[in-house]
């Protein structure tokens, strides 16, 4: 149902938890994976890990704050494979664990900068060469954040609201260009990102409260992530579009 046979995909934030596990599943899916990221060691120990079970990867370093390296690198790919046909914007930092009036306009630019300017400089550059090939799916990794709030996490919030605002946008937009555009909403997923917030002062002690208030008791795996990814992709998902899914144990149900 979730094939991916013949599909160029990119890949954002590639060398992370959730790009991580997404690229082996696409890979397993029969994509050919693009994976972008800015941590250039992370990208080559993914191609190490997948490239020995057969899966077609290639990696391009990319900052997805800098607008002229995403147009380039999908520049690449429809100069290397011709067509694109769909991408995993999912590249994101966590938010400065500070109350609003505390987060100095650095802190708020470098996050409003990642998690919300950088999705919105990929959808640009890939929706511009889904354009001149006729269609495409993209997919963006907001968070149930992106529908709720928390304390002490605005500048994420915004930002992730704001990647909700932008995809169903996009649907409107391009849905008559046969673009498809959803989100996905991931509850806590144990990724590196989770692993350096459980080290945080002010966010440690929340844990256990936390992982209480998933309903499924537990916090997610990267791959249930990558799996609701992999279906928003593929054709199985046809008829969908301007859509967020919640991967979330049931956070947003409560
Ligand atoms: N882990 C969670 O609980 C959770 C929950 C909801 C949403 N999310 C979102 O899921 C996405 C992936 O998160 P993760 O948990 O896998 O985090 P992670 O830290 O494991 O991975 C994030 C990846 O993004 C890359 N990245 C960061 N800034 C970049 C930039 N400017 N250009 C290119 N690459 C960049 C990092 O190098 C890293 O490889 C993020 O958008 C995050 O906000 C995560």
């Amino acid at each position: 149902m979730s094939d991916l046979k013949q599909r160029n995909i990119i890949v954002t934030g590639a060398s992370g938890g959730i790009g991580r596990a997404s690229v082996v599943a696409f890979a397993h899916a029969g994509a050919r994976v693009i994976m972008l990221d800015r941590d250039i060691a992370g990208l080559n120990d993914v191609v190490e890990q997948v490239s020995a079970s057969g899966g077609a990867i290639h990696a391009i370093p990319c900052d997805v704050t800098d607008e002229a390296a995403v147009a380039a690198a999908v520049d690449e790919i429809t100069g290397r494979f011709g067509v694109l046909h769909g991408a995993f914007n999912n590249a994101g930092i966590e938010q400065s664990h500070l109350p609003l009036h505390e987060i100095s306009a650095d802190a708020w630019e470098r996050i409003i900068k990642v998690d919300l300017t950088g999705v919105f400089f990929c959808m640009k550059h890939q929706i511009r060469a889904m354009l001149a090939s006729g269609g495409g799916s993209i997919v963006n990794t907001a968070s149930a954040l992106g529908a709720v709030a928390i304390a002490a996490a605005s500048d994420y919030i915004a930002a992730k609201h704001g990647v909700l605002g932008l995809t169903k946008a996009a649907a409107v937009d391009y849905g008559p260009n046969n673009i498809r555009v959803n989100a996905i909403l991931p509850g806590i997923i144990e990724t590196p990102m989770i692993l350096r917030l459980s080290q945080e002062a002010n966010f440690a002690n929340q844990f256990q409260a936390l992982r209480e208030r998933h309903p499924i008791g537990r916090f997610g795996k990267p791959e249930e992530v990558a799996a609701a990814a992999q279906w928003l992709l593929s054709d199985a998902a046809s008829f969908i579009t301007g859509t967020s899914m919640s991967v979330d144990g049931g956070y947003l149900a409560i």
